[in-house]
């Protein structure tokens, strides 16, 4: 069985709505690393995740770049939305005129397999990513989680969608798509 391993009712419920019944929930909270990209935090966690539950995992490690940030808070996302807030997130965005900014989201799978040409024990993992570019608006919709209502693509806010519309054009919804493709294909 797969188990997709998150603390993150809001991401359970987006891959639940596009993977089904081919996943299980797994409730643990990995170690997150410190790392200027998302790759090795989510490859981190999946290698974790599948010590914790001892059969097929996939974590998922997301967040928002803005721009004019240099893509800040990006890695630093759930510091940044713990601390200070999605709200403030907004206003410090608001007065620049360049308020593009993108979701990425990458899921990392782990069976427990060796990693090839790796004799101290490091398990393979295969990383998904998926990207969606939009702008940073000031709070709008009551769905989603996270910075949903501060991020508008083609006139709505993530906050405003259902599950299942967030998943035809999101960061998350495009990394399950290649992420499923593949597993299929095993
Ligand atoms: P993490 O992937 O759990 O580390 O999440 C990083 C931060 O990004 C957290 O503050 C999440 O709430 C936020 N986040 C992750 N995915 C999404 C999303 O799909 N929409 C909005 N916020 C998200």
């Amino acid at each position: 069985m797969l188990h997709y391993v998150t603390t993150n009712p809001g991401k359970l419920r987006e891959a639940s709505s596009y993977l089904g019944e081919a996943i299980e929930s797994y409730e643990y909270e990995y170690a997150e690393i410190q790392a200027k990209t998302l790759e090795p935090i989510a490859a981190a966690g999946a290698r974790e995740a599948y010590r914790e539950v001892g059969e097929p995992v996939v974590v998922d490690d997301a967040g928002l770049f803005i721009d004019t940030f240099d893509g800040f808070p990006g890695p630093y996302s759930s510091f940044v939305e713990e601390t200070i807030g999605v709200d403030r997130v907004w206003e410090l965005t608001e007065s620049e005129t360049n308020r593009d900014a993108e979701f990425r989201c990458v899921l990392a799978y782990c069976d427990g397999t060796p990693a090839e040409d790796e004799s101290d024990g490091t398990l393979a993992v295969n990383c998904f990513t998926g990207v969606v570019r939009g702008e940073i608006v000031a709070p709008r919709g009551t769905g989603g989680f996270g910075y949903d209502p501060i991020f508008e693509y083609e006139g709505e806010t993530f906050a405003e969608l259902t599950p299942e519309a967030k998943n035809e054009c999101s960061h998350r919804g495009r990394a399950l798509a290649s992420f499923a493709a593949w597993y299929d294909d095993q």
